[in-house]
């Protein structure tokens, strides 16, 4: 076993490289290891097996999202909840059939240790020629025996605006000088951008952009970015092409608006995972996605989606605590 970490006091646990030329890791009582095509966990009272390139893209997310709100399931197994300072690491807890057999686990973890685990795992496992945020046409092949690396990928920063896109001192609009050319199926999309005539001494405060233009340039797939932020409102709008990687267990509400395209939603309990709807989005549709729930998303070809969150960080427990619905709107 060997540590190496940048946060001061993180002591992420590894073993050299196997066979294959990965290494190996564990947090707590759960150990994670991978071979030429599949990831590998054990715990206590159970394990589970995961296509490498499906469990790279879903720890992509993980890592890059800080977590993100509520529950990333990775798969129906293995997943994190966030509780925004630690993070229980689960398996089976989410998953009926496994809680009824008692074979589930969950261990709570100080958001520092388990993110640089996180993170040197996806470094390490992820070989030369695969983005584990790129769609599946636009990238190469997560397998085979360690090859190479692909760390700026993986480190890639996930955009976070202060205020709006685009405005002095903020994240830049994208373009072929950025190094975000227009995507192969956002062709179509118009380059033009708003003419802003702000009165003198506004030019900081009166803004806009063209969001079909700016979404048309991303390089990657399933990744909501915050363009706009006033108060709690996030506008997190992203571009998502075949299948979201993870699952996502809502722990409030989140509105999701339909720019272009088609995704397909796949609904579930949250808590135990049973079938609750599916929902097909055309543009100028608009969902909310109730804070009971968990979803994964289907889009067979690039899409552009609004995910409009709110960041009030009381709102787990007011719904947890049933003060508020798990939906926002009676009908
Ligand atoms: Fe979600």
């Amino acid at each position: 076993m060997s540590s190496a970490q940048s946060d001061p006091g993180v002591r992420v646990v590894a073993s050299g490289p196997n066979p294959a030329g990965y290494r190996g890791f564990s947090l707590g009582e759960f150990r994670f290891w991978r071979d030429d095509y599949f990831v590998y966990v054990d715990w206590p009272t159970g394990s589970h097996v995961a296509s490498a390139d499906a469990f790279l893209k879903a720890l992509q997310r993980d890592v890059a999202w800080e977590f993100f709100y509520g529950i990333v399931n990775f798969d129906g197994v293995i997943g994190t909840v966030n509780h925004y300072g630690t993070v229980d690491l689960f398996a089976g807890r989410y998953n009926d059939a496994w809680r009824k057999a008692e074979l589930d686990h969950v261990q709570n973890f100080p958001t520092p240790l388990i993110r640089a685990t996180f993170a040197q795992m996806l470094d390490d496992w992820t070989n030369a020629g695969f983005d584990p945020f790129a769609s599946p046409d636009e990238t190469g092949s997560a397998f085979g025996p360690k090859h190479g690396a692909n760390t700026a990928a993986v480190t890639r920063r996930r955009v976070t605006a202060a205020r709006m896109v685009g405005l002095g001192g903020d994240e830049p609009l994208r373009s072929d000088a950025t190094g975000h050319r227009v995507n192969r199926q956002f062709a179509d999309v118009a380059q033009d951008e708003p003419l802003v005539q702000p009165q003198p001494g506004f030019g900081d405060r009166v803004h806009a952009f063209n969001l079909f233009a700016y979404l048309s340039r991303s390089d990657v797939t399933w990744n909501p970015s915050v363009v706009s932020v006033c108060k709690d409102s996030l506008y997190c709008p992203t571009t998502e092409e075949y299948i979201l990687p993870i699952i996502h267990g809502n722990d409030r509400v989140e509105w999701f608006v339909q720019l272009s395209d088609t995704i397909y939603w796949e609904v579930e309990d949250r808590d135990s995972g049973a079938v609750r709807s599916r929902v097909t989005m055309h543009p100028g549709d608009v969902a909310a996605m109730p804070a009971d729930i968990r979803h994964q998303g289907y889009a067979p070809k690039r899409a552009m989606l609004l995910v409009w969150e709110n960041a009030d960080s009381a709102l787990p427990g007011l719904i947890s605590s049933g003060q508020l619905p798990t939906n926002p709107i009676d009908f």
